[in-house]
């Protein structure tokens, strides 16, 4: 493979003697200019569409704007900083001039460092890259330190700047809140100062994600367009600025760790590296934008993205805390009846003292409750190997009761201000374990140490987070340290992650918090998946997965079938669309199987096996392509999965209004091969009749240009308002 980091066009100025670069950093399809000529401010140039060495050498007389391409705060106040520090001797202000230049292979990936140094302080900035073969993601951070004499307060320290040139730019952002999760946000960028933000502490991603597109020529499309994406990879407190200034021909983007209440002491020595942020450039419209995301994501980023995904019922929406061991028994042989493969147990497994028989206790106290479950976990494994299942268990290490017998033995662990009450989440007695302190991970690595150890056939992890920081002080930093406690807290989040892949790197851990507040880049190195939202109801389901789908792939978004009337939104749908939504995304249920009748079990049974058969392997490694989004409001929403090789795609549609004589949009599809014939089967089938296109070929050029006809309704007994259908695609 071809190297894809050119430190392209040193030369020498010869009257001068100082060494002048352009610095190029290119993926197959893009590059990222920067001119770093020693002594001086490095400035950034370009980013756009992959350009020749000649293209970037003259890019300067073509009109660069010459931006500092990581804004010190100090001598030129004006801009927006991306680092702003104040120096040992007091002096707030940064002169960064460019030291030196380095390069090197890192595994797969190439790396490029360039050094930046104060110019009158020993204060040290690497503004680093890294790309990989094949894959159109740049990754930027820096890396801060220095040698004064004594801490160096750091005030601002983004991961990474880039200046946006004005224009008639959009900006696509992704807001919502507990159960209503990545709603996307669509706008002209608009002067003034767009700040995206989350401060929860623990989770970050359920009022706003840290991920952002802008738009280059105008209102994005999903198949045509320039457009910059970019993910802050951060579990924590993060902030986007957008600062469009309206005296300047750039907008500025500017992302990071959120500083507020945050400032960070630097050591002498000490390193100081900021999050991964992830840009990714294309002219070919937001489904390439995203389908560069889900495969770097899938290849880089989450854990297990080679192996497909087991179907899986989880116990929560089944019995909530009602745990007991013939219903969890009962459970396992159901799914495995209907063909899943992994049965999860939620929460109310355990506690002793404090039995954990609703959401006020318990938390903290992992041992399991002989009174629900006579034979244990052993029991449980027993009866999952008897049913040829595997078994998963429900966890949320990071949080305490005040009812248990953790917080009682050792009140110091929780996250609380000194001369302040404490403060409750969730049931109005849970707070949240302080993981800056050692022993506090020690604590969080041995709940599932324990668990793994004593019960090694646990093959999934539901790791839950269920409360943000509210009562800001931690009882193990310093009182110099304070500021530092949402750092170190996520610090500590990291350090207890690692340790547990390093000696579990197998087991499948999902990413929970109060449904989709961990969907984050940042989290994925450690979990396989994410629960994408406590909002199980089939149509809400679509908007939700839609917004997440921007950045992440499919087989990180659980996506399970619910009981009608769904819990959260008392909306009846029916069987097939719930279905038909499920299978969209990682198949699961979350559902009393005994409340089903013998029809719906079997249509369930029928539709899990077409999943296991046909769909998982395109729906979870495939390519997206959106078609018709659901915040277009045109009646229905549709997308569809095609393998890379394109001899198979499977496409989804539904209903997402239900007027009698409404008139609904026909669906091109996408990502087929124009050239090759593809035969239609329907799957999840309820019709009596078949539809008419049944067992017929088109040609991709076809589909792609007209689409097929869908119609509104079902012809069965158990048809109601609602529609939906799920096509598979096979090349001839
Ligand atoms: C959170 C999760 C749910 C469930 C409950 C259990 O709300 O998002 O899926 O696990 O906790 O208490």
């Amino acid at each position: 493979m071809k190297r894809i980091v050119t430190l392209a066009l040193a030369f020498l100025s010869l009257s001068t003697g100082v060494l002048a670069e352009v610095v190029q950093i290119n993926t197959p399809g893009s590059s990222l200019v920067m001119q770093a000529d020693k002594g001086k401010k490095l400035k950034h140039l370009y980013y756009g569409t992959r350009i020749t060495d000649s293209d970037a050498a003259n890019l300067k007389a073509a009109g660069a704007a010459l931006l500092n391409a990581y804004p010190d705060y100090g001598v030129d106040p004006s801009v927006e900083p991306a680092i702003a520090v104040e120096h040992a001797d007091g002096n707030m202000t940064l002169d960064l001039v460019v030291d030196g230049i380095e390069s090197r292979e890192e595994n797969d990936a190439s790396v490029t460092v360039i050094r930046l140094r104060d110019k009158a302080y020993p204060f040290f900035v690497n503004v680093c890259y890294r790309t990989y073969p094949g894959l159109e993601i740049v990754e930027t951070w820096t890396e801060i330190s220095h040698s004064e004499k004594k801490t160096v307060r750091l005030n601002r320290f983004a991961s990474g700047y880039l200046p946006i040139r004005y224009g008639d730019v959009w900006i696509t952002s992704f807001y919502g809140s507990w159960a209503n999760e990545a709603q996307i946000q669509c706008e002209p960028l608009a002067h003034g100062m767009k700040v995206i933000k989350d401060r929860d502490g623990v989770r970050n991603s359920a009022s706003a994600r840290s991920e952002i597109v802008f738009s280059l020529d105008g209102k994005p499309a999903e198949d045509n367009g320039r457009l910059i994406g970019a993910a802050l990879c951060y579990s924590g407190n993060y902030r986007l600025i957008v600062d469009a200034s309206p005296d300047k021909n750039y907008h500025h983007f500017i992302a990071g760790i959120d500083e507020t209440q945050s400032s960070y002491s630097l050591r002498p020595k000490e390193t100081f590296t900021t999050p991964v942020l992830a840009l990714s450039y294309t002219d070919k419209g937001l489904g390439q934008l995203s389908r560069s995301f889900h495969r770097w994501g899938r290849d880089k980023k989450m854990l297990h993205a080679d192996k497909l995904r087991d179907v899986l019922l989880n116990s929560w929406e089944g019995v909530y805390f009602d745990i007991k061991e013939n219903e969890m028994d009962q459970m396992m042989a159901d799914i495995a009846s209907m063909g899943g493969e992994l049965f999860v147990m939620d929460d109310g497994w355990f506690g002793v003292k404090y039995p954990r028989n609703g959401d006020k206790q318990g938390l903290g106290d992992w041992t399991v409750d002989t009174r629900k479950l006579p034979a244990g976990i052993p029991g449980l494994l027993d009866a999952a190997r008897r049913h040829g299942i595997k078994f998963g268990i429900w966890i949320e290490p990071e949080m305490v009761n005040i009812g248990s017998e953790l917080y009682e033995n050792h009140p110091e662990y929780v996250i609380k201000a000194p001369n302040r009450d404490l403060t409750y989440g969730r049931g109005k007695t849970q707070m949240v374990l302080d993981l800056s302190n050692p022993k506090v991970q020690d604590i969080v690595f041995t709940v599932v140490d324990t668990l793994l150890t004593r019960y090694p056939d646990i093959a999934y992890i539901k790791w839950d987070a269920n409360m943000p920081i509210r009562n800001h002080g931690s009882q193990y930093l310093s009182a110099d340290n304070q500021s530092h406690l949402f750092i170190d807290y996520h610090r500590g989040l990291e350090k207890t992650l690692r340790r547990i892949r390093a000696k579990y790197p197998d087991i499948v851990i999902q990413a929970c918090a109060s449904g989709g507040a961990r969907v984050n880049y940042g989290l994925l190195p450690w979990f396989d998946e994410f629960w994408t939202s406590d909002n199980t109801d089939a149509l809400q389901r679509i908007y939700i997965q839609w917004g997440t789908s921007c950045f992440y792939p499919a087989i990180a978004m659980a996506s399970h079938i619910s009981a009608a009337p769904n819990h959260q939104t008392g909306r009846s749908m029916n069987l097939k669309f719930r279905t038909d939504v499920a299978m969209s995304g990682r198949l699961g249920m979350e559902i009393q199987p005994r409340n089903m009748s013998p029809e719906e079990r079997d249509q369930c049974r029928r539709a899990i096996e077409e999943y296991k058969t046909h769909l998982r392997p395109i729906v979870q490694h495939g390519d997206l392509y959106r078609l018709l989004s659901p915040f277009d409001r045109l009646g229905a929403a549709s997308l569809m999965y095609a393998t890379p090789e394109k001899d198979r795609a499977v496409f989804f549609w539904w209903k997402t209004e239900a007027f009698c004589h409404k008139q609904y949009p026909r669906v091109k599809m996408a990502g087929l091969d124009p050239d090759r014939n593809y035969k239609v089967t329907e799957m999840n089938r309820i019709d009596l009749k078949p539809l008419a296109f049944e067992g017929k070929s088109f040609s991709g050029r076809y589909l792609m240009d007209k689409g097929l006809e869908m119609p509104l309704s079902h012809n069965a007994p158990s048809a109601d308002e609602w529609a939906s259908r799920v096509l598979l695609l096979t090349a001839e």
